[in-house]
């Protein structure tokens, strides 16, 4: 089952009109410059991973609200993640900060933040709400995390993995938890779907396409984040290694893709993306959520 496939799912189109449609209600609540900033990175798009697992893991009726709250949370870090990386496009388009300025970026983020957990709370599913405000947090330590580790070639591969658990596994958990009510082999399953998607995102970061991935490739290098290519890269090459660790960047992203780290990384994303297909039982959408493992590896953007 191809990707395409997986969107053309029986109900799948309606849900993600419905979703569309309570994310602009949602942003749209208080009228300002944070719903403004809001409002243009909800209209830049993006893939709708989160929302679309809501729906793939619901047994029964797929919970419209949950794929909203946790959109906007993902789209909150998003805001606030090219603040703190310095990245100037996002899906195609510049990023908030650099329109706006930081503060703007800041108080955007913030409000949808805001918004996610009051659209949540309306359904008045405590379990829900507690589910996403641990993701929530676990963002906020894994970013804080990569802070850490930056500038640092040395940073252990279980450190980094740790880190993409918390920035990304977690809410990526916490959509197949809300989508099927708290199913916690799901909520495994999308654990390691997370840490597959930010391995397949970080090698995009040192091979992938602007046209593709709507940002500009370099970023992590430049920022000193150790990814796990970075890391494998750094093993290999002084450049690539003194780079990371602050130095001069010519020609170092080349190199990158010189050593054998892209491979290598490609690997244990394939390896998390197996672990995910072994966490899934019987299901309604087992089909489609096998196809994701594939999809979150072999993507361009
Ligand atoms: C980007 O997430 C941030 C990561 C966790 C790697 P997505 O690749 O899901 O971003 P959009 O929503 O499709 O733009
Ligand atoms: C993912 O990390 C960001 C969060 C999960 C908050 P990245 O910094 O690699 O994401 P992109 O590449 O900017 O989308
Ligand atoms: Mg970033
Ligand atoms: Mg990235």
């Amino acid at each position: 089952m191809t990707l395409a496939q997986v969107h053309a799912t029986p109900g799948v189109a309606a849900y993600m009109a419905e979703v569309e449609a309570g994310l602009a209600r949602a942003v749209a609540a208080r009228p300002g410059l944070a719903e403004e900033v809001s409002g243009e990175a909800l209209a830049a798009g993006g893939k709708r991973l989160r929302p679309l697992l809501c729906f793939l893991t619901a047994r029964g009726e797929p919970p419209v609200a949950a794929g909203v709250a946790v959109e906007m949370v993902h789209m909150a870090t998003l805001v606030h993640d090219d603040l703190v990386d310095g990245a100037r496009l996002r899906r195609g388009l510049p990023a908030a900060w650099s329109v706006y300025g930081a503060d703007a970026a800041k108080a955007a983020g913030d409000y949808l933040y805001a918004r996610a957990f009051g659209v949540l709370v309306e359904t008045g599913d405590d379990q829900a709400v507690s589910t996403l405000a641990e993701a929530a947090l676990c963002l906020a330590r894994g970013e804080a995390m990569q802070k850490l580790q930056t500038h640092d070639p040395d940073t252990a591969i279980d450190a980094y993995v740790e880190r993409c658990m918390l920035k990304t596994g977690k809410l990526i958990e916490a959509a197949c938890l809300l989508g099927s009510g708290g199913d916690e082999s799901l909520g495994q399953y999308g654990v390691a779907l997370g840490l597959a998607f930010q391995i397949a995102d970080d090698i995009l970061d040192c091979a992938g396409q602007t046209q593709e991935t709507g940002k500009i490739p370099g970023t992590d290098l430049r920022e000193g984040t150790p990814t796990m290519p970075l890391l494998f890269a750094a093993r290999e090459d002084e450049v690539v290694r003194d780079a990371l660790a602050g130095g001069p960047l010519d020609g170092a992203l080349l190199r990158v893709a010189a050593t054998g780290a892209i491979e290598q990384s490609r690997d244990w994303a394939l390896d998390y993306a197996a672990r995910a297909r072994s966490y899934l039982g019987e299901h309604p959408h087992r089909e489609e959520l096998e196809a994701l493992t594939y999809a979150v590896v072999d993507r361009a953007g």
